[in-house]
């Protein structure tokens, strides 16, 4: 009899054993798999729980741009400056953000209020799903597709910050005065090339710029002396108080609210708005791809495209490291 108990206890032992064995790898594979999907954004996040994301913002957005065209640029402008500070975290969209705090660098910021109203028709139909920071990565890519430029597929699954950093935003923003050397440690630092880099500048194919910013263009020169032709321009556009009153823009290229090659054809005959926009086109390292992007508007968009998908993707929040905000202008 004493073998059979002996016997019996060891096979329940050994089946003890398994179970636990079973339920130890069984919690492993939850973790990493939870913990992978943590960790990465993809083309499919939201397949299974908002399936119609994409088209919502597009349906939303179309009669916004096409009553208000320069909104193109400003939704692009906006996506840059959320994604410089603290990786795409829809924290420039937070009301905090908006105070006499805010950094200077933002000036002149608009339409904010456009990814609070997308949200709001996301949310009717998958409530509590998408984040404001991937309605606004999904906004500017649909605002470049509308004005012409690339039809270009877009990671997802960012989550929103709690707060935002005005210190951060003045030392991470770049000034209108931005150099060629560190235009590219800002983009090169997100990983992209030289090429791309001149590419993600491309974005001044769309938009103005405000007479206060440009003003080094011609302010240092005595009034004709050593101008070129175009600066003699500026310099009349921008004159009467504009630059001082902050009223007056020049456009960035001449077709401004067209994402097309025009800002390099601008740039490469002298025709830059901004310093890092002139600059580009005579510096040895960025002026014969500014060259090749003004020839080949395809080879610019591919470049654009690579580029889009860095900027948008470096530093993010993803997972439990955020939160889906209810409102995209306050904290939860
Ligand atoms: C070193 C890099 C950059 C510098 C120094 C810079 C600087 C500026 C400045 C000073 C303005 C004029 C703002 C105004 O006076 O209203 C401007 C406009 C603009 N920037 Fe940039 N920028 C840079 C990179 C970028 C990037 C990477 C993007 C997009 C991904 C971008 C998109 C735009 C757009 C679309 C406008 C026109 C905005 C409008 O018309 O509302 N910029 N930029």
């Amino acid at each position: 009899m004493e073998p059979v108990i002996l016997a019996c206890t060891r096979i329940w032992l050994i089946i003890i054993s398994c179970l636990v064995i079973i339920s130890i790898v069984g919690d492993v594979g939850v973790m990493s798999s939870s913990s992978t999907v943590a960790g990465l954004l993809s083309y499919q996040y939201y397949e299974t729980s908002c399936p119609q994301v994409e088209s919502i913002v597009t349906d939303k957005l179309t009669p916004i741009l096409l009553s208000d065209p320069a909104s193109s640029a400003a939704l692009l402008r906006l996506l840059f400056h959320d994604c410089q500070v603290q990786g795409c975290d829809a924290s420039l969209l937070l009301d905090s953000d908006t105070s006499e705090m805010s950094s200077s660098k933002n000036f002149a910021i608009r339409n904010r209020e456009t990814i609070g109203i997308i949200k709001t028709a996301v949310d009717s139909v998958c409530p509590g799903t998408v984040s404001c920071s991937d309605i606004l990565v999904l906004a500017a890519r649909d605002a470049v597709a509308m004005s012409g430029g690339p039809k270009m597929k877009v990671l997802l699954g960012r989550k929103d910050s709690n707060t935002s950093n005005h210190t951060l935003a003045d030392a991470s923003l770049p000034a209108a005065n931005t150099g060629v050397g560190e235009m590219l440690s800002i983009f090169t630092k997100r990983g992209m090339t030289v090429e791309e880099s001149v590419a993600i500048l491309g974005s001044h194919t769309l938009g103005v710029s405000h007479c206060v910013n440009i003003m080094d263009r011609f302010s240092r020169q005595i009034i004709g002396a050593n101008r070129t032709p175009f600066e003699t321009l500026l310099a009349l556009r921008c004159a009467f108080g504009a630059s001082i009153s902050n009223s007056g823009t020049v456009g960035n290229d001449v077709t401004i609210t067209k994402f097309d090659n025009q800002y390099y054809k601008d740039t490469s005959r002298g025709r830059g708005l901004l310093k890092i926009d002139s600059d580009m086109s005579t510096d040895p390292r960025t002026a014969p791809i500014v060259e090749r992007f003004a020839q080949n508007q395809n080879e610019f968009f591919k470049e654009f495209t690579a580029a889009f998908l860095k900027l948008t993707s470096a530093n993010v929040l993803t997972g439990h490291q955020g939160v889906v905000r209810t409102k995209c202008n306050a904290v939860n």
